[in-house]
């Protein structure tokens, strides 16, 4: 388990080899950049999901957010989404990664966005948190679950943590309910299957009944993200390049820029599917 871990991990931030130097660099970019850090502005960096900020917006829409709310950001990734969070509704957000490289840049990036006040990141991994029972309202996780074989073992975890009526925010890939057929590789989260999981979405809804939560909404959006890409495609491809500046290519590497478009051809092939779902703790 523990070599999985490191695994996903490095596909992450292995290509950074040099932290403090990766810090400078982005520091640098965003003093050229000038102007106000908005969460808007550093999307084609920071939204590590596919559907970028739109997804955030739509998934944030559907929870209702409101300033008096504690919320944890499961796998923030490089900080966009609890940024966005943060900054359009005064929620107190933790985000917890794996990657000691992306919880830099997410501190960098709240700090230059002047709301750190309202953000706290850690490393860590969300099979295990490290926060109390019944410690936040709502527990919001984008584009992580892929990367955790025992989703029971998860999906209690997140339970855990939420206060009773708190909620669980979620939007992630999902296996096909017949035949799967096979994913094209390198995808942003795995080089190849091994440290792939993706459920079907009858089996994640078993899963998170069994964990204690009951639904309240549950959407197909595969066609929100396929009309997003087509939109996107010209931008995406420039944002996956490494020397693109504020680009995910710049932390990822080269790799970048086939992953992206492997998770595109596989959600137009029908290979995967997304589905944004919020579920309350019982
Ligand atoms: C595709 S990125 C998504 C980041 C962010 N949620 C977003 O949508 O912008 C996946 C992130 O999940 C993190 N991750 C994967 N497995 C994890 C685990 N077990 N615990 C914490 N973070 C994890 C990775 O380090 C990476 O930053």
């Amino acid at each position: 388990m523990a070599d999985s871990t490191d695994r996903i991990r490095d596909h992450y931030q292995g290509s950074i080899l040099d932290e403090d130097a990766m810090i400078t660099k982005i520091a640098s970019m965003l003093d050229q950049m000038g102007g106000p850090v908005t969460a808007e502005r550093l999307a084609t960096f920071d939204q590590f999901h596919v559907g970028g900020l739109t997804a955030t917006a739509e998934l944030a829409k559907r929870v209702g957010l409101t300033a008096n709310l504690r919320v944890l950001d499961a796998g923030s990734g490089l900080g966009g989404p609890s940024r966005y969070l943060a900054e359009t509704s005064g929620c107190d957000v933790i985000g917890i990664d794996l990657a000691p490289a992306y919880v830099r840049i997410s501190e960098l990036l709240a700090e230059r966005a002047g709301i750190s006040a309202k953000l706290r990141y850690q490393v860590g991994s969300i099979t295990a948190l490290p926060f109390e029972d019944a410690s936040f309202d709502l527990v919001w996780t984008q584009h992580v679950v892929m990367n955790i074989a025992d989703r029971d073992g998860l999906y209690r975890e997140i339970r855990r943590v939420l206060k009773p009526g708190g909620r669980f925010a979620f939007y992630d890939p999902y296996a096909l309910e017949d035949v799967q057929p096979p994913l094209h590789y390198p995808v942003p989260w795995a080089e190849t299957e091994e440290t792939t999981t993706l459920l079907t979405q009858a089996q994640t809804l078993t899963s998170l009944e069994r964990a204690g939560f009951r639904k309240k909404t549950w959407d197909d959006v595969s066609e929100l993200a396929k009309s997003w890409i087509k939109g996107q495609q010209a931008q995406l491809q420039q944002a996956a390049q490494p020397g693109f500046a504020l680009s995910p290519g710049l932390v990822v590497g080269a790799r970048m820029q086939p992953m992206v478009a492997n998770f595109a051809r596989n959600i137009f092939e029908g290979r995967v599917q997304l589905v944004m779902g919020v579920f309350e703790a019982i």
